[in-house]
């Protein structure tokens, strides 16, 4: 008999003896004193029970608390338990480098794992269009745009890449992706949504998830993903929002079962079935009850029917807006709805005691603590995080990498729509060309919100490259490139005319409530200005940079070519492409286009009731497919088409 078949798990390759990882664990386990919870070859429900029944009350109550990274030192991680941590929108440690990140995360991670039971800490972040908190780390068009490029292998290869930059700094959690199907563009979320349809949104959005998870998310390069905002965020009612000065977001969805169900709920059946873990509350309430405190969204149709093993996970300090006045009785509800895991994100303090107080009276039972912490930890073991807490210093090499940059290209050039074309421009071959438009050449603006910044900024935020540098690159060493952001093209040596115009125009970076507006049009002297233009060049291509649908006006009437480029994040020059012919127009539009006063609430903004779409879900035309806006016959800023 060989040695191999005598000792099951080892083996001779190539000359040398190996061990399997499960023989590697049971060594480990047995090393512990047979501590049945580190034993990485018995089944995960056998290693919750186990740990759960070490646990002190205290040690479960900290693992139900989120803490955000500047308000907790490692030392307070290792006293109070805590379960998470996390980067909200900008939460980069100073300076924002990959070193400064391992070094933030690694000192979370070292202090969980200096508890008595040594239990790593999940650390979450929203990479929701790429490790977007990372200075460097290569961002991806927002989902608005991948929704236009209709592929989920595109968007499952984002995810993975996403993944492994988040990872390579030891985040190992991430918020994303977002299932919401926006009914309402007025939302500042609507560019976070893959589309106004559902079918879509299930499809990216398990697509994204099977990318950050892999198909085994115990190895080093997988994050665990959080399906948000659950449920009806993109549903919500304008006007109905208590929060600061937003409008819609966080409001009331003020729909019935049937709708929520058939627009909403899908894209988390879809989650779940492919494997999601955590899921994140939505601020919204239907019908006037907040979802952090409803439990039959929470526990009776989550888990219940949809058979979600995970844990819930609020947003930030969205139990706090329960009952504002009463903090404890907001804990007691949202707990007992079946929020498990609380984003508090400050004074966990406060949190933990009001939890311990709540327990101790019996208005939230032990059951429902150990639950909660049964699903917090199935997460943990799922991910691995027991066997390896700590990032793999291999990964760093991917952070920012080419390949990263040229699927982020692939992505920008594939998410454009082109919406409106002479049939004679394209591709563009000029021998002068003015280029306009502050937006041309900002890495911020191009990427949106939710990039270094939770609002997102102007300027050079972060490495890229702008659509100036796409056109310079393209239109060859023989051509004239003049830009003059202002668009006036005066002053000396500057040609009267140009073959091409090329304006660049749009939104700017915003995130969340912030975004909630009524104004869905240009800059109307921005765009005065740059109609200027079309006298003095042959064919006039507008490139609109925005995070949802944006009114149509003169400017882009006039237009013989118009392209909806949506956030296309830090690859910009890549949106040149189809524009020279390199890549071909393939965009759909993932919702309708709609007239001005299609949400107008003034006359001022337009007339109200204006249903038929500009250019309807779907719309995108081939670089040789000619197509001019018909007249629509609607006020509120529509005219006739021009040609
Ligand atoms: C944080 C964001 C968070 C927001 C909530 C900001 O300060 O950076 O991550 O979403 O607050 O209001
Ligand atoms: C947002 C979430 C985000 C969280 C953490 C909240 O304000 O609504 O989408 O994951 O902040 O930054």
């Amino acid at each position: 008999m060989t040695i191999e078949a005598r000792l099951p798990g080892v083996r001779r390759i190539g000359g040398k003896w190996r061990i399997s990882v499960a023989l590697a664990a049971s060594l480990v386990a047995v090393a512990c004193g047979g501590t049945r919870y580190l034993d990485a070859a018995a089944p995960v429900e056998q290693r919750i029970d186990d740990l759960l029944a070490r646990m002190t009350l205290d040690e479960k109550l900290g693992q139900m608390a989120l803490v955000r990274q500047d308000a907790i030192s490692p030392a307070q991680v290792t006293e109070y338990a805590i379960g998470g941590v996390l980067s909200g929108g900008g939460g980069a440690p100073q300076p924002n480098t990959i070193e400064a990140w391992l070094e933030m995360t690694g000192g979370f991670q070292e202090a969980a794992l200096a508890t008595r039971l040594r239990i790593p800490i999940l650390y979450g972040s929203d990479a929701v269009h790429g490790h977007s908190n990372l200075y460097g780390a290569v961002i991806f068009p927002h989902n608005i745009g991948l929704g236009a490029t209709r592929s989920a292998d595109l968007v499952e290869r984002i995810g993975r890449a996403t993944a492994i930059e988040a990872a390579a700094t030891g985040v190992n959690w991430n918020y994303a992706p977002v299932l919401a199907v926006p009914q309402d563009l007025r939302w500042g979320r609507t560019y976070e949504a893959y589309g106004a349809d559902t079918a879509l949104v299930a499809e990216l959005g398990t697509a994204y998830l099977r990318g950050l998870q892999g198909d085994d998310l115990t190895m080093p390069d997988t994050v665990l993903a959080t399906p948000k905002h659950y449920i009806g965020d993109g549903a919500t009612e304008w006007g109905t929002s208590r929060t600061g000065r937003f409008s819609i977001d966080q409001g009331d969805a003020r729909i019935d079962e049937d709708e929520l169900r058939r627009i909403h709920l899908a894209p988390y059946r879809a989650a779940i079935d492919a494997g999601a873990l955590s899921v994140m509350a939505s601020y919204s309430s239907w019908n006037g009850t907040k979802v952090h405190a409803h439990r039959y969204l929470l526990t009776d149709v989550l888990k219940g029917e949809l058979g979600f093993e995970g844990f819930v996970v609020s947003d930030w300090a969205a139990i706090d807006q329960i009952d504002p006045d009463d903090y404890d009785a907001s804990v007691i509800a949202a707990v007992n709805a079946g929020v498990d895991m609380n984003m508090v994100p400050t004074d966990y303090v406060r949190f933990i005691a009001s939890l311990r107080q709540a327990v101790r009276r019996g208005d939230i039972s032990e059951e429902r603590i150990d639950d909660a912490v049964r699903r917090i930890l199935r997460a943990k073991f799922a991910l691995g995080l027991f066997e390896a807490p700590h990032p793999d210093p291999a990964l760093v090499a991917a952070v920012g990498s080419g390949e990263h940059r040229a699927l982020a290209a692939e992505a920008v050039e594939r998410s454009l729509v082109l919406l409106v074309n002479d049939g004679t421009t394209l591709p563009i071959e000029a021998e002068t060309i003015f280029v306009a438009g502050v937006a041309a050449d900002d890495i911020g603006r191009q990427s949106g919100g939710w990039t270094i910044s939770w609002q997102g900024g102007v300027g050079a935020t972060t490495e890229g490259s702008t659509i100036l540098d796409g056109v310079r690159r393209l239109a060859g060493p023989a051509a004239t490139v003049v830009y003059d952001p202002s668009g006036r093209f005066g002053g000396e040596g500057v040609p009267e005319r140009a073959d091409v115009g090329i304006v660049v125009v749009g939104e700017f970076p915003y995130a969340e409530g912030e975004g909630d507006t009524t104004r869905l049009s240009l800059d109307l002297r921005e765009q005065e200005r740059m109609l200027g233009l079309s006298d003095r060049v042959d064919s006039l291509v507008v490139i609109l940079l925005s995070g949802r649908p944006l009114v149509v006006g003169d400017l882009m009437l006039s237009a013989d070519v118009l392209v909806a480029a949506w956030l296309p994040g830090s690859e910009g020059a890549a949106v040149a492409g189809p524009l020279f012919g390199t890549a071909p127009f393939s965009g759909r539009l993932p919702m309708d286009w709609p007239q001005a006063g299609r949400y107008a609430t003034s006359a001022e903004d337009g007339a109200v009731g204006c249903d038929v779409p500009v250019f309807p879900f779907g719309h995108g035309l081939k670089a040789n497919e000619a197509f001019r806006l018909e007249p629509f016959g609607c006020d509120g800023g529509s005219k006739e088409a021009d040609g």
